[in-house]
């Protein structure tokens, strides 16, 4: 195991994606985290990821006390990448100031030593990466050398080969560092000595064996399934396990997309073979929901909701069986466990929660069923790959993500305003419907339309109108943390355009999203 400990950088989900990439498992934790969190993992490789701080700040978070010695004693090898080389030359009697020259940005740097991070690269070998940091290496811990400087001479890499302490000031894992993956290899394979041998077939033996051993033999698991990818996958994993005491429920909460629930219920059964129970909780969720504005409030009561419907499900079980479903799968994905909780200390939410996604941050504290999350240290893209392992249909695997919380958080502010569920419904088929014409739906992550609780004045018919504003959202992505708009010609905006506001009663104007996440997110809410 690569472990990753996170100081805050808004790249320390690549590392571990880039690691992974190399077919080596790797974990990201807080950076804070005690001393107990990390030797229990067991990690060869512990990466000190970069982060927003100064080590000259005495809030500026670090590893916990021990883990040097630790890592000394059992021979672990450890890698800081910019703050996390600073943090390492700091604590182990080196000097980092603040720094004269800043490098933001391209810079070149110059092998000047040969070493492992460098494969067979020669001294003067030169390499363009990408570097950002404002403090400096100005004395290096007894033991440690320079293995490469940038072309304002600034410590660029570092090793220390006896205690097995190294460190890149630029970041080896964003791809403006175009030799970088290459380093991360070298340092992995070469330097630290692990073989690649973590696959999807494996993660997928390995979560059969402990949903195995976690749910006894009589024991019976209840899974939402929302139609999307990572349900999906979850249920169709859960069910190789244990079989037939996997019981499915699709809830239609009055949040779904046109025609969701008779598509979702049609084609599970046809093409998954997998019994699902349909419950009508349209009334239960709309209801709780009134006047409800706060898109947090509005999440927790989701969540809440949801727990209740799937308590019902798990009594109705327990009627007919006997005996009470005492699992509940959800799809989780890693980057919801890392946005819902950030490491504390961690710069990039200054400790906040951006949203509770409604499966992580927003259950009640009180539930009953225990959760099995088989998919929770996974990315999208390695639960699409784990889908096609379980052979399950493409056209599943290629869904574009729907939040738990449904169109409840792309209509702003209160759902029950009007009939804004309706007309998002309808505009956002049209949008979907002409993405899926045009060729472009696997192209484009995420793409959906946003209820916006304004009026504006338009002309329809030589008569006046006071309407609604939708917003078309499309976005691309490797993994929802990051994401950019998409660049639709001016062809396809016309007839979108058009087409809402000729067929969607209610709405008269339609504006396109054009900002990235960050600073936005996908959702609007
Ligand atoms: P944001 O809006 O945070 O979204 O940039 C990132 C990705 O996560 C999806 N999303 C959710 N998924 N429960 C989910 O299962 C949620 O509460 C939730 N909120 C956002 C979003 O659609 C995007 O793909």
């Amino acid at each position: 195991l690569v472990l990753i400990l996170d100081y805050g950088s808004q790249y320390t989900h690549l590392i571990t994606r880039r690691i992974r990439s190399l077919s080596v498992f790797s974990l990201c934790i807080s950076g804070t985290s005690p001393l107990k969190s990390i030797t229990e993992l067991n990690p060869s490789v512990v990466i000190l990821s970069g982060g927003p701080h100064s080590v000259h700040t005495p809030e500026s978070p670090s590893f916990p006390a021990g883990f040097v010695e630790w890592a000394d004693s059992n021979g672990v090898f450890v890698l800081g990448i910019c703050y996390g080389l600073q943090l390492i030359v700091q604590r182990l009697g080196g000097e980092v100031k603040i720094g004269e020259k800043q490098e933001y940005g391209r810079m070149e740097i110059e092998v000047e030593k040969a070493c492992g991070f460098f494969g067979s690269k020669k001294v003067g070998h030169k390499q363009v990466v990408w570097m950002s940091h404002g403090d400096e290496v100005a004395m290096l811990p007894d033991g440690f050398q320079v293995v490469a400087r940038s072309q304002q001479g600034l410590v660029a890499a570092v090793e220390n080969p006896l205690r097995k302490f190294y460190g890149l000031q630029y970041h080896p894992e964003v791809t403006h560092t175009p030799e970088g993956m290459e380093t991360l290899r070298y340092f992995l394979f070469d330097v630290c000595g692990l073989t690649a041998g973590w696959k999807m077939e494996n993660v997928l033996d390995e979560e059969i064996k402990v949903i195995r051993g976690s749910v006894g033999l009589d024991e019976h698991v209840i899974c939402a399934l929302s139609g999307g990818v990572d349900s999906t996958v979850a249920a169709t994993l859960v069910h190789k396990a244990i079989g037939d005491r996997l019981h499915c429920v699709f809830v239609d909460n009055g949040l779904l997309r046109y025609k969701e629930r008779e598509r979702v219920i049609e084609t599970f059964e046809r093409d998954l073979h997998l019994p699902v129970t349909c419950i009508d909780a349209v009334d239960q969720f709309i209801s709780k929901l009134k006047g409800v504005t706060d898109p947090e409030i509005k999440r927790k009561i989701i969540g809440k909701e949801f727990i209740c419907v799937f308590d019902a499900f798990a009594q109705d079980i327990e009627h007919k069986l006997g005996t009470k479903p005492a699992y509940l799968v959800q799809g989780t994905l890693y980057p919801d466990v890392i946005e819902s909780c950030p490491p504390p200390g961690s710069g990039r939410t200054h400790s906040h929660t951006i949203k509770s996604h409604h499966n992580v941050g927003g259950l009640p504290k009180d539930m009953k069923l225990k959760l099995i999350e088989p998919l929770k240290l996974l990315f999208k893209d390695e639960v699409r790959q784990l889908g096609r392992i379980l052979n399950v249909p493409e056209a599943f695997l290629k869904r574009h993500p729907f939040p738990g919380p449904g169109l409840a958080v792309r209509v702003l502010g209160d759902v029950t305003q009007g009939n804004s569920l309706d007309v998002l419904r309808q505009a956002d088929e049209i949008f979907i419907q002409s993405i899926k014409d045009a060729g472009l739906y696997d192209l484009i992550w995420q793409a959906f339309v946003v209820f916006l609780p304004v009026r504006t004045v338009g002309v329809q018919g030589d008569q006046r109108t006071h309407s609604h504003v939708v917003a078309l959202r499309a976005v691309t992505s490797e993994d929802g943390m990051t994401a950019d708009w998409y660049y639709f010609d001016h062809k396809f905006l016309i007839d979108v355009s058009q087409k809402i506001c000729n067929n969607v009663r209610g709405v008269n104007r339609v504006v396109q999203d054009i900002t990235s996440k960050p600073p936005s997110t996908i959702e609007w809410e």
